[in-house]
């Protein structure tokens, strides 16, 4: 029996080569049922809540998107005090804030716009 090292080098091997086959078959295999598995499923529907981070409607809207939402979302807006004090003087004091000490590059033409909408809108 000469040859039976090598007998036994190829018939290991050929067991690994089926042993790859039959797993390959069972990827496939699960594969299909998962397929299978979504396509019989129900539609799933369901409702999402509010936007809260989104900016209110209100005049120059479209201004304040463009400026002020690069750095923090509408919540920072939307959790400040209200009330006749908190208006006008309090949101030019905000935008000026925002554009003084944090640097936001805001145009000049822009801010009584944007403290338009704060006061009018929140
Ligand atoms: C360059 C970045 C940047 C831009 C742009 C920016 N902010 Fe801010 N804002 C900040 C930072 C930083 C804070 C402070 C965050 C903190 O304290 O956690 C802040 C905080 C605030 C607060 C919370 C109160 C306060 O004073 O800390 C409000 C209200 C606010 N921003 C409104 C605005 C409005 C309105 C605009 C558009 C005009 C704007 N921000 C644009 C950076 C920016």
């Amino acid at each position: 029996m000469k040859h039976a090292p090598l007998l036994t080098l190829v018939a290991a091997a050929l067991s690994l080569a089926a042993l790859r086959l039959a797993a390959l078959r069972l990827a496939a295999l699960s594969l299909a049922a998962l397929s299978l598995g979504s396509a019989s499923a129900a539609p799933i529907s369901y409702t999402l809540p509010d936007e809260t981070a989104a900016f209110k409607a209100g005049p120059n809207l479209e201004v304040v998107q463009n400026n002020c939402t690069a750095c923090h979302s509408a919540d920072y807006v939307s959790t400040q005090p209200r009330g006749p004090k908190f208006k006008k003087d309090f949101w030019q004091a905000e935008v000026t804030k925002m554009i003084k000490v944090y640097g936001a590059p805001i145009a000049d033409a822009d801010v009584p716009k944007i403290v338009e909408y704060l006061a009018a809108t929140y």
